[in-house]
Order: C-alpha cells, then structure tokens, then sequence
C-alpha cells in the first residue's frame, strides 16, 4: 500500500466541490488553513493514500498523490507559454530520454517541459537548461521545488548564442527558443551520435527557417509534427466532444545526429 512520506507533493481533494489543494510536505509544515477548516499535516505523513482526513470543523478532504500533469496544467506559476503535456509527452518518447539521461535544453521557461524531463531521467540523470533571463530561472526553480524536481536540474543563466558547455554529451537536446536555427550548430556539437534534436516552435515561417538550416547539416530522420488533443465530454447519456479545443499549441521537430562526413 502506498503511503504519504514526508517529501511527498500530495494533493487535498474536496470530494463536494472538486477543489484540489497542492502541497509539498518538504515544504509546507504545521498547519494548513483550507477554506473548510485547518489541516494539521504532520497526521498525513503515513497515512495511505485514498485516506479521508478531517478539517478541525469536520469537513473532509480525500489525500491523494499529486501528478506532474496536474500541477503543469493548473499550479505551475506561468511566467511564458509552456509546452504542455500532450506535446511534452510526445516529445519524451521522440527524443527516447529513459532514467539515467542527461538532457540539455534551452530555455527554461517556467520550467513545465524541465519538470517533464526532470521526472523521467530518474534520480540518476540530470537536465541541464540554458536560459538567458534570470527571472525566469527563479521562477522556473520555484515552481520545480513545488514538485520535489529541482535538485535533478542545473541551471546555466546563459544566452546560447555562447554555446553549450563543451564536457556535455546529450542524450538528448531540444530547443524552444525564437530563434533556433541560429544555433542549431552548437545543438549539433552537445549532442552524442545517433541521438536526437528537438525544437519547439510556434509558427510555420520558424519552422521553414529551421528545416533550410537543417537540411544543410550531418542530420538524418528529419520529422515536422503537430500534436491535436481532442477532449470529450464524460456524460454516457450525451457522449459527444467539448464545445472547444486548443486549435494550435507549437510545431514540433525532430533530427537525429549522424557524425559529419560519413554520407
Ligand atoms: C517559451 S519559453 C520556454 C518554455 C519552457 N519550455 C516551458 O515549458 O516552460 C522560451 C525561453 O527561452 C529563453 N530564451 C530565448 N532565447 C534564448 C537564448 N538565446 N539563450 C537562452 N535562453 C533563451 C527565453 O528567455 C524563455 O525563457
């Protein structure tokens, strides 16, 4: 049975109203005021999750574990557009990132797809984010402290116009910047053989702009996509799609390295 530890993120659930409380025990300690009544946290710590805990007024909250995808879609504080989960997981399989990896990005943002590459590169692996605005990389630390990722992610407050760090040997590197064919070079030298680039961009005219660069270079397997989620409403009696959907997010690309010369 799985029970609440205390460096958990767990979330407090209003069965009533569905209002979800996000807190990370590490912390937030003693006690914790919902708008039903305070919560003395240091009872969770043990307890299995599912458990009912009562507010000092009685009301009941449900404790269950928090997920990445939830605090990315409604407790990360957004200072930039993020990559949001229906792209971040694609990405994750494209550029193949497994426990262990070490991941170089950049920028950092606030930190939502570095929070995704963080949970899947395992205590072992570490993602390295280059980013040019130090009150992103506060923000974007804040929010990975929030879900207990941050001590798998180092920080180089650096314009990458200066390149990557040359003892880097990516697994995997991915771009969402303005601008990435102007350095699609210095991707090219952090990344190992074989392994693959990703890029992140928001219009078609970035898109055009990076494949011309990209074309010209030692890259293999190139792939523009874009990720569509299209959620439906869960009443089985009018089973039919949501009224709106997200129409465009960002266009992803993907390249894997081959070294130079050998074609
Ligand atoms: C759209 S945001 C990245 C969002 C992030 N992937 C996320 O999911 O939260 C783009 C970031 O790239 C940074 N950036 C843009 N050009 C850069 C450069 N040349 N060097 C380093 N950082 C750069 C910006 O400051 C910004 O923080």
């Amino acid at each position: 049975m799985e029970t609440v530890r205390e460096t958990d993120t767990v979330i407090l659930f209003d069965p009533e109203k569905g209002k979800k409380y996000f807190l990370n025990l590490s912390l937030t300690k003693g006690k914790f005021n919902t708008e039903k009544g305070e919560i003395d946290l240091s009872q969770l710590v043990g307890k299995p999750y599912g458990s009912a805990v009562k507010t000092h007024k009685g009301h009941t909250y449900l404790l269950l574990p928090s997920t990445l995808y939830e605090f990315i879609m409604f407790k990360l504080n957004r200072l930039t557009q993020i990559v949001y989960p229906k792209d971040a997981a694609y990405i994750l399989l494209r550029l193949d990132v497994k426990p262990g990896d070490t991941v170089v990005e950049s920028g950092i943002g606030s930190g939502a797809l570095t929070a995704v590459f963080a949970q899947a590169v395992g205590e072992a692996g570490k993602v390295i984010s280059y980013e040019k605005r130090e009150e992103f990389i506060k923000n974007a630390l804040s929010n990975l402290r929030k879900v207990g990722l941050d001590s798998r992610v180092e920080v180089k407050h650096r314009d990458i116009s200066e390149g990557f760090d040359e003892e880097e040997e990516a697994d995997a590197l991915f771009l969402d910047v303005r601008e990435p064919w102007l350095y699609l070079d210095k991707a090219y030298s952090a990344l190992k053989p074989g392994r693959f680039l990703g890029i992140l961009v928001p219009t078609a005219n970035q898109v055009i702009e990076t494949l011309k660069v990209l074309e010209s270079m030692p890259f293999i397997d190139l792939e523009v996509s874009e990720i569509l989620l299209r959620k439906y409403k869960t009443v089985p009696e009018r089973f039919r799609p949501e009224d709106r959907m997200p129409a465009h997010t960002a266009y992803l690309i993907f390249a894997r390295k081959i070294p130079e010369g050998n074609f």
